[in-house]
């Protein structure tokens, strides 16, 4: 069917910004107040950490953003004529750059109807959204301000979904988190449903170090804004020039590790936690994690939390992995 001539553009707000305060909160509470200090990387993407991110996709050692493109472009064709959706779903959609690729395609087979980004940064989401509709003639956009964690319930139903969740984003979650993800969404998806994967494949080590500790220092500036989000949002006194960009490889866990190490002994105010942080020299503050897959991996994680594999492609020596997959029988 070819798209109608009127798009429609509507917005769903699931975490608003006093639920994002409060979550800020309840992370900073539990990740500064404790031995190995943490924050998780959902805070990374305001309006300047989205920005700094896509700076980060075209710098020439970050791969990743470069490689998936080029899979999908050679196979978006393929992974339309295998999931036959009218609705595109797509997780952490953040600019949509990739978007249109699976767009396309799903517009040549004549079914797309719907296109619903999903992502807790609500400012570069409704950009996003409104460019996609005024670009699709025709096109649904139902926007989501949510977090994939929290709130899968809220996809829209029926139709039949494609729920792309590319830029290797899977990456950033912890295993056990991993796993809950993927059994929730696994919970929300039908039997005509589909889920297409980006994952970063394990290579060479000091090829993976470079893409997250660019010669630019972007990635570098990336990392410390996530000290100026806690600022602004809880009145914390963080100095982020006092704090150094490290990247390590976590052999045991295959992953990349993006750390904040501190320069000096300092004490950090956090206003709105009435809470004094202590750094000492050389201590080390993770804000991210960012695990590198391989094609048998992706898979079996799959099978366990309920899914068949329809097909993998840059699985032969490739950079990067997009794997199609579907709802398997109930068990
Ligand atoms: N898909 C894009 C963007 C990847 S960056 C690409 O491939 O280039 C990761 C995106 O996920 C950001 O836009 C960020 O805001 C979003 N994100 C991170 N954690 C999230 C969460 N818990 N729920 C929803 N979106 C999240
Ligand atoms: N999902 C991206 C990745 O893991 C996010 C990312 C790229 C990132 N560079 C970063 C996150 C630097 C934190 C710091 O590749």
């Amino acid at each position: 069917m070819a798209l109608s001539a009127s798009s429609t553009l509507t917005f769903d707000v699931r975490v608003d910004e006093r639920d994002l305060r409060a979550a800020l909160e309840r992370d900073a509470r539990a990740g500064l107040g404790g031995v190995q200090k943490s924050l998780p990387p959902t805070w990374f993407y305001d309006e300047a950490g989205s920005r700094l991110f896509e700076e980060i996709t075209a710098l020439p050692e970050y791969y990743p953003t470069r490689a998936e493109r080029a899979l999908l472009e050679r196979h978006a064709a393929a992974i339309a004529g295998y999931a036959r959706s009218d609705t595109l779903v797509e997780l952490g959609a953040g600019s949509c750059e990739k978007t249109r690729l699976l767009l396309d395609a799903l517009a040549a087979g004549g079914g797309l109807r719907r296109y619903v980004p999903f992502d807790v940064s609500a400012t570069f989401l409704k950009a996003s959204a409104r460019e996609l509709s005024a670009e699709y003639r025709g096109l649904h956009v139902h926007a989501v301000v949510g977090d994939f964690l929290r709130d899968l319930d809220a996809l829209p139903s029926g139709g039949r979904r494609l729920v792309a969740f590319l830029g290797g984003t899977i990456g950033n979650l912890v295993p056990a988190q991993r796993r809950r993800f993927f059994a929730a969404l696994r919970t929300n998806l039908g039997p005509s449903d589909h889920l297409l994967l980006g994952a970063d494949l394990v290579k060479e080590v000091p090829r993976i170090l470079a893409a997250y500790d660019d010669a630019a220092g972007v990635t570098a500036r990336f990392n410390r804004n996530v000290l100026a989000v806690v600022n602004r949002e809880l009145g914390a006194d963080f100095v982020p020039e006092r704090f150094e960009h490290v990247v390590r490889w976590n052999a045991r866990g295959q992953w990349i590790e993006m750390r904040l190490r501190s320069e000096r002994n300092q004490l950090v105010h956090v206003d709105a936690l009435g809470l004094t942080v202590p750094f000492a020299r050389d201590e080390e503050l993770l804000t991210e994690i960012s695990a590198k897959f391989t094609p048998d991996g992706v898979r079996a994680e799959l099978v366990r939390a309920g899914f068949v594999v329809d097909r993998q492609w840059g699985a032969d020596a490739g950079e990067f992995l997009l794997t199609l997959a579907r709802p398997g029988p109930r068990r």
